[in-house]
């Protein structure tokens, strides 16, 4: 069976980010038929329209090496009820130049994860937001705003309970059916 390349962009830089370890144990247990790859965004220069006629090497490597992948995964924390700058920064910089985006027809998924009690819903339903635009067809089920991030890993970053390790799980594989049936997605 071929492998589905899956890029996995994290909306926190904290080296302790609940975020980070979620996105480590999800590549864990992801289903055969995928294969998650964190992508760093931390480097990516600020977003600015005057450097496109030479744009800055860390963009275009992002660029060249986001279009091998075959879908997108974003785990992300919740910023003031929307998404992380550093988040939104690596968006932009993959969608331009203009109508070489390199998000179009990707499918996608996003899970937010906070210590917060709403789970980041903000930040998960901003960011659909952007995807509606970016032509990135995104899972709707199961929708995932985790809670209570400080109690859901142990010391090795593995999961705690049997509860998240199970949703987890369960989220993988609809992931990885999303991806099957969505991978023909692209602009005509
Ligand atoms: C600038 C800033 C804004 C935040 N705003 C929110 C928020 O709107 N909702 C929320 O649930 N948590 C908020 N938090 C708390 C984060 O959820 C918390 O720091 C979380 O641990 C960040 O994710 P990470 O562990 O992956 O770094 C905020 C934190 C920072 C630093």
């Amino acid at each position: 069976m071929k492998q589905k390349k899956i890029a996995v962009l994290v909306g926190s830089l904290r080296k302790e980010s609940f975020n980070r370890k979620m996105a480590k144990a999800l590549t864990a247990l992801a289903p055969e038929s995928l294969k998650l790859e964190i992508i760093e965004i931390g480097g990516l220069p600020l977003y600015n329209e005057d450097l496109e006629n030479n744009p800055p090497a860390p963009w275009t490597e992002f660029r060249e090496r986001l279009r091998k992948f075959e879908g997108v995964l974003f785990v992300t924390p919740e910023y003031n009820r929307s998404v992380p700058g550093v988040l939104k920064n690596a968006i932009d910089v993959g969608s331009r130049p203009y109508g070489k985006s390199v998000w179009d027809g990707k499918p996608g998924a996003v899970m937010s994860v906070s210590p917060g009690a709403i789970g980041g819903f903000g930040a998960n339903h901003h960011l659909r937001q952007s995807l509606v635009f970016l032509n990135v067809p995104t899972m709707q089920q199961p929708e995932a705003y985790i809670r209570n991030a400080a109690n859901l890993f142990d010391e090795s970053g593995n999961f705690a309970n049997d509860s998240i390790r199970e949703f987890a799980a369960k989220y993988m594989h609809a992931f990885a059916a999303w991806v099957d049936t969505n991978m023909s997605s692209r602009r005509q």
